[in-house]
């Protein structure tokens, strides 16, 4: 039975500012996501905090919330059966030191903070993200 879904995918400053969204697009649609909708945006800290609600009471929220309001990022909803669990498994451990081969945050990241892509981490959370960036 197909199960198809959709996701919140964004490539963070540090991705941005190296010039790697063509690159991380490819690596989702080789691995058979579709982007249906992507935008380059610059946000202000304080839409970072409401993004980043749920962090909120983590030592890390602050500094969090400075770096992804730093430069443009790009948000994407992302389409595929089973998207959110594909893109986590795609992107690889919150920490890039920890992240397998082949995945995008061990290609990519450079540190926990500057891991260069955020994704929903659950189906609820997923539609609540992608309403987030996208209203209409
Ligand atoms: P992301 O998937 O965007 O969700 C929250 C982000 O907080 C995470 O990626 C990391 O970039 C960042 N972060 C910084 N420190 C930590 C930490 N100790 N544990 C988890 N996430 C962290």
């Amino acid at each position: 039975m197909s199960n198809t879904e959709q996701t919140l995918s964004i490539i963070k400053p540090d991705a941005v500012e190296r010039n790697l969204d063509s690159e991380i697009k490819n690596m989702f649609t080789l691995n058979g996501f579709k982007i249906i909708r992507d935008k380059k945006i610059k946000i202000e800290k304080l839409e970072a905090e409401k993004f980043y609600k749920v962090h909120e009471t983590k030592p890390f929220y602050n500094d969090l919330c400075e770096y992804l309001s730093s430069g443009p990022i790009i948000v994407m909803v992302l389409e595929k059966e089973n998207a959110v669990l594909a893109n986590r498994e795609l992107m690889g451990a919150t920490n890039p030191n920890d992240a397998a081969e082949g995945t995008i945050r061990k290609k990519y990241g450079i540190s926990i903070d500057k891991n260069s892509v955020h994704g929903s981490d659950s189906i609820e959370n997923a539609k609540i993200e992608i309403d987030f960036f996208f209203q209409d």
